[in-house]
């Protein structure tokens, strides 16, 4: 009996990975041959295999140890010379990211659906990650996609894969499965960046902090490094164990579902800084006593002041942005005389630019931060540069948002989500928007006049790489801006996504509340797209 099955199979056609890789419902998951297909069509896209090692891991929700154990027998079948797994099938995004890098991988399966619900009937995700740690840059996931609809068979290794729960290195027909401490490489390369003693002396003052892995992947990483190496208190890292299911609750750092953070923060029995990270610990939240810090201007404010970290001492190559995040972090590139570069939705965007050396910071609004130390956003990196700010600047966070804002000016800036509208409703809305942009410019909604209507098209300075239709753009006259796109990380029905954003330079004018601060520009972003007309809805599901 020959001990790798090529097995017949036939295409899916849903198979198109988004925004972040193949993200489905499990039951879709579950249909026969249906993660198969797509692991074979990511093999089948790779180039040369051949005793190469392979990175897998995930974040620890429902049907990933399935999908792990098929991994592995379908590497050893394409001839991967070794796999390094997290042991029980656990690796943060950024920590997969870092192995790949320090391992000198082919590349990595990242298993998880982000910040999504988990569970037999929520959702799951499948990503491949390139030799540089970064997720597959376009052209691969073309590739991959084009693959998934000719595939008719796969190769998979017979027998059980071996056991994921104990650290060490057993064989697999030819191939090596190293079973790795999913924590320990990224603890030391986090040790490498910051400047732990400050951080350490920071606590030893009585500073305190509350960290919320909200049953996610973080758990395991942010009780180590916090707790256990920079001695925050017994019990500063809450909901600390990864469960497959996040205790029903979606691992998504933001002021619905980490309502309670919030609502501690801006008690009086606040700790001095609260964070919490999303399901596979590359989102984060920051909010200090009484602030809430949003994404966009976290990156401004992580930009300015990364000096005070040893990695980033010798100052800034460039900052990268995805086009919808503020523009708060080009104030400071501005100030610091260095690159800014606005690219589209998603951090493969930025892969090139940090592969290149022209950015070493990078953002997103939906709360995404990081460096060049990994190629994926890094929640727990975010909290860490935070924390060693504040132990060298010695202020609360709310005194560097407020110097921060007088020094640069604030970006009013907020998101309006519209979910689960029918596609072809969201399609239509888009496609009469997309038609009406030539004749904007020059109307006025309300106070606000159109300078500028376009759809976002980005042309990649390393590759030459063009990426259209990446987002519909509104400049009204004195910098405003509204943006529109469609959401490629939902798993059912669309989601639209409207990005409004004002600058204000008078610090006097900086502590209006956000959405009232914005209620023009909200006004004339629904005229200009009639989402009320189109959706019938007369309110976003959600406002961040
Ligand atoms: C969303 C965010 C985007 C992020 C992605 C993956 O994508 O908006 O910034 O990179 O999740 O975390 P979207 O659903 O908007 O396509
Ligand atoms: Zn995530």
């Amino acid at each position: 009996m020959s001990a790798v099955t090529s097995t017949p199979t036939r295409p899916y056609d849903d198979q198109k990975p988004g925004t972040s890789g193949l993200r489905k419902k499990v039951p879709v998951f579950q249909q026969e041959n249906y993660v198969e297909n797509f692991i074979q069509s990511v093999f089948d896209s790779i180039g040369e295999i051949g005793g190469r090692t392979l990175v897998i891991g995930g974040d620890g929700r429902f049907y990933n140890r399935e999908v792990i154990g098929k991994a592995i027998r379908m590497a050893a079948a394409n001839g991967f010379g070794r796999v390094i797994v997290g042991k029980g099938g656990i690796l943060s995004t950024p920590a997969a990211s870092n192995l790949i890098r320090k391992n000198k991988a082919h590349g990595g399966l990242v298993l998880s659906a982000s910040h999504n619900p988990g569970g037999p009937k929520e959702d799951f995700g499948i990503k491949y990650n390139a030799a540089n740690g970064g997720p597959a840059p376009e052209k691969l996931t073309d590739a991959i996609h084009a693959r998934t609809r000719t595939i008719d068979r796969y190769l998979i290794a017979d027998g059980d894969a071996p056991d994921i729960d104990a650290i060490g290195t057993a064989a697999f027909h030819e191939m090596a499965v190293e079973v790795v401490d999913p924590v320990a490489d990224y603890a030391a390369l986090m040790e490498e960046l910051f400047d732990f003693a400050a951080i350490k002396a920071l606590f030893a003052s009585g500073f305190t902090i509350v960290f919320d892995a909200m049953h996610a992947v973080t758990g395991p990483y942010a009780k180590e490094i916090l707790e256990g190496r920079l001695g925050a208190a017994g019990g500063s890292v809450r909901n600390f164990v990864p469960l497959e299911d996040f205790g029903g609750h979606h691992p998504d750092p933001n002021l619905v579902h980490a309502k309670d953070l919030y609502d501690l923060m801006m008690s009086s029995d606040a700790p001095d800084f609260g964070a919490a990270s999303d399901g596979d610990g590359d989102r984060n939240l920051i909010i200090g006593k009484g602030i809430f810090v949003t994404p966009s201007d976290s990156l401004a404010m992580l930009a300015a002041n990364a000096g005070c970290a040893p990695a980033y001492r010798e100052g800034l190559k460039g900052i990268a942005r995805s086009m919808p995040t503020s523009a708060a972090a080009d104030r400071v590139a501005q100030k610091l005389g260095i690159g800014m570069y606005e690219t589209p939705t998603g951090w493969k965007f930025f892969g090139n630019l940090l592969d290149a050396g022209m950015a070493t910071i990078c953002g997103e609004e939906s709360a995404g931060t990081g460096s060049d130390h990994v190629r994926e956003k890094d929640g727990l990196w975010a909290v860490l540069l935070w924390l060693n700010i504040l132990a060298v600047r010695r202020e609360s966070v709310k005194a560097i948002v407020d110097r921060h804002w007088a020094d640069y000016g604030r970006n009013y800036y907020s998101r309006h989500d519209y979910e689960d509208v029918e596609t072809g409703t969201a399609n239509a809305l888009f496609s009469e928007l997309r038609d009406a942009l030539p004749g904007l410019p020059g109307r006025s909604f309300g106070p606000l006049t159109v300078e500028k209507a376009d759809d976002f098209a980005y042309h990649d300075p390393v590759d030459g790489s063009v990426a259209e239709k990446q987002g519909v753009r509104v400049l009204f006259e004195g910098g405003s801006r509204a943006v529109f796109r469609l959401s490629g990380t939902g798993t059912s029905g669309a989601t639209i996504r409207v990005y409004v954003e004002r600058y204000e330079p008078d610090p006097s004018l900086h502590h209006v509340e956000t959405q009232e601060a914005l209620a023009d520009l909200i006004a004339a972003a629904d005229a200009i797209a009639g989402i009320r007309r189109h959706t019938g809805r007369d309110r976003p599901t959600v406002i961040t």
